[in-house]
């Protein structure tokens, strides 16, 4: 089928390379030349694992363009995959999707298009889309697409870091429409994905016992919902077991144990389970406080909601809380921060709890050095806080009151840290991910304080 796929961030882009890849015809619009010059020359605009080999194989049936008149006229389907940042009130910032929905109406082709929405949108706003196509159908050629144009929304559930794998082999696809005709479309569309009859790419293989993938048909307006229902669960889930750390520090039980008997229920699951710094990036902060803003709108407060965001964000504090007891004082000290991307395997500053802990400890007084392995260029660019950057362990350490661990990139796992000790002021080492070994720490010589975990190793020396 003939596809354009209008924004070419995580979602545009992997939309497009994974339909492409599994046989249709895709062309990219994005308004930024550079982007869409470098895209043409199978370069990805941001660090997602496999996209540059991706775009190697798709080449033949995967172009990039800036000019809306080179992709809307001959798609079948036109996917709005354009951001939605948030507005100061939480709400979503649409202009992007009012921008490209006109576009669409000015250059809607003479055969039937299924005009999808995959931007994480407030929901009503299918409605407001297919509004919007019309009325600009209307200015540019008069009468009605009558017939031609259908409105659907397909909400997108992959993460970044893995955006390639979730598009490929998701869990389910959910696909909201008034019209039958566009449902159908959208089946064939994902035909190949959701029969898993494809061959996998060499470097994304196939999950063992993978099987046909659920397609989830419904309503417009509960394909909306499903979205921000998803994200929020899976926020609140963290958020769940983040209070939790909190009271099993007091208690002296270990979260990650209780983390392990708590989620061996099948009920509850083993993921999203994991206690730290709390959740950042593109979509929980933005969705969450959408959702909220949503509810106000309708006049509907909701607590949880509004709960998973205060424990979330009262993790950096608490970060801060933990230094401060054991170094007494954060002015004039040196923090290295391991980590400024939201997460691993991305190079996605968005909402980075790192980047917010980073302000606080600045705020307090504290020099903050920060290494990454693939954000540095990225938070040099676009940082505006004052940090000093390190682009290895020992330029990171020379000096540093204590290590604060924010993203749990594998191999800060694998630094010989026994090695690195001696280069440290103080051998304090806070993991807001609980992702290092404390115990092999502590037999170093290290204080090792986690979150939600027992403390280990004592700490000697400690001047204000
Ligand atoms: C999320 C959803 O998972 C995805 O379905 C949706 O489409 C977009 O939002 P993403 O933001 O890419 O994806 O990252 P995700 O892997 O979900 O992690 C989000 C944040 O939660 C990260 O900051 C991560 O460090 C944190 N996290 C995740 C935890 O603190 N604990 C966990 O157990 C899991």
């Amino acid at each position: 089928m003939k596809v354009a796929v209008i924004g070419t961030g995580y979602v545009g882009l992997s939309t497009a390379l994974s339909l492409a890849y599994v046989g249709h015809e895709v062309v990219g619009v994005d308004l930024d030349e550079t982007k869409v010059a470098r895209l043409n020359e199978g370069k990805p605009p941001f660090h997602e694992p496999h996209a540059e080999a991706m775009l190697a194989l798709v080449q033949d049936r995967l172009s990039f363009t800036t000019r809306y008149e080179e992709a809307i006229p001959q798609a079948e389907v036109v996917f709005l995959a354009v951001g939605t940042p948030s507005l100061p009130d939480g709400s979503p910032d649409l202009s992007q999707v009012r921008e490209a929905a006109r576009a669409i109406g000015r250059h809607l082709g003479e055969g039937f298009t299924v005009v999808v929405n995959k931007s994480t949108v407030p929901v009503g706003s299918g409605n407001y889309v297919e509004a919007l196509v019309r009325r600009a159908f209307q200015e540019a050629h008069g009468g009605e697409p009558d017939g031609r144009l259908a409105v659907a929304s397909n909400p997108e559930f992959l993460r970044e870091g893995q955006a390639l794998y979730d598009s490929l082999y998701p869990d389910r696809i959910v696909v909201g429409a008034e019209d039958k005709r566009a449902l159908e479309v959208l089946r064939e569309l994902y035909e190949p994905i959701l029969e898993q009859s494809f061959a996998p790419p060499p470097f994304l293989p196939r999950p063992e016992r993978m099987g046909a993938v659920p397609f989830v048909t419904t309503d417009l307006a509960s394909a909306e919902l499903i979205k921000y229902g998803a994200n929020a669960f899976l926020a609140l889930k963290i958020s769940f077991i983040n209070e939790l750390a909190r009271l099993a520090e007091k208690v002296g039980a270990d979260i990650r144990e209780v983390a392990r008997g708590i989620g061996l229920d099948s009920r509850i699951g083993p993921r999203f389970l994991q206690a730290g710094l709390g959740w950042g990036g593109s979509c929980f902060p933005k969705d969450t406080a959408a959702l909220l803003a949503m509810g106000r709108e309708y006049g509907l407060n909701l607590p949880i909601t509004e709960a998973a965001r205060a424990v979330n964000f009262g993790q950096r504090t608490l970060l801060v809380e933990k230094l401060l007891a054991e170094l007494k004082t954060l002015k004039g000290r040196t923090i290295a921060l391991l980590g400024l991307a939201f997460k691993p395997h991305t190079d996605d500053l968005r909402e980075s709890p790192a980047l917010a802990l980073a302000e606080l400890l600045l705020k307090r007084g504290a020099f903050v050095r920060a290494h990454d392995p693939v954000a540095l260029p990225r938070a040099k660019r676009e940082v505006g806080l004052p940090l000093e950057y390190a682009e290895d362990p020992r330029a990171l350490l020379r000096g540093v009151d204590a290590v604060v661990l924010a993203t749990d990139w594998p191999e800060y796992r694998t630094w010989p840290w026994g090695e690195l000790k001696g280069l440290l002021r103080t051998p304090l080492v806070v993991d807001g991910r609980n992702f290092l070994d404390g115990k092999a720490l502590a037999a170093q010589g290290y204080r090792y304080v986690g979150m939600g975990v027992p403390a280990l190793g004592i700490l000697e020396g400690v001047r204000v």
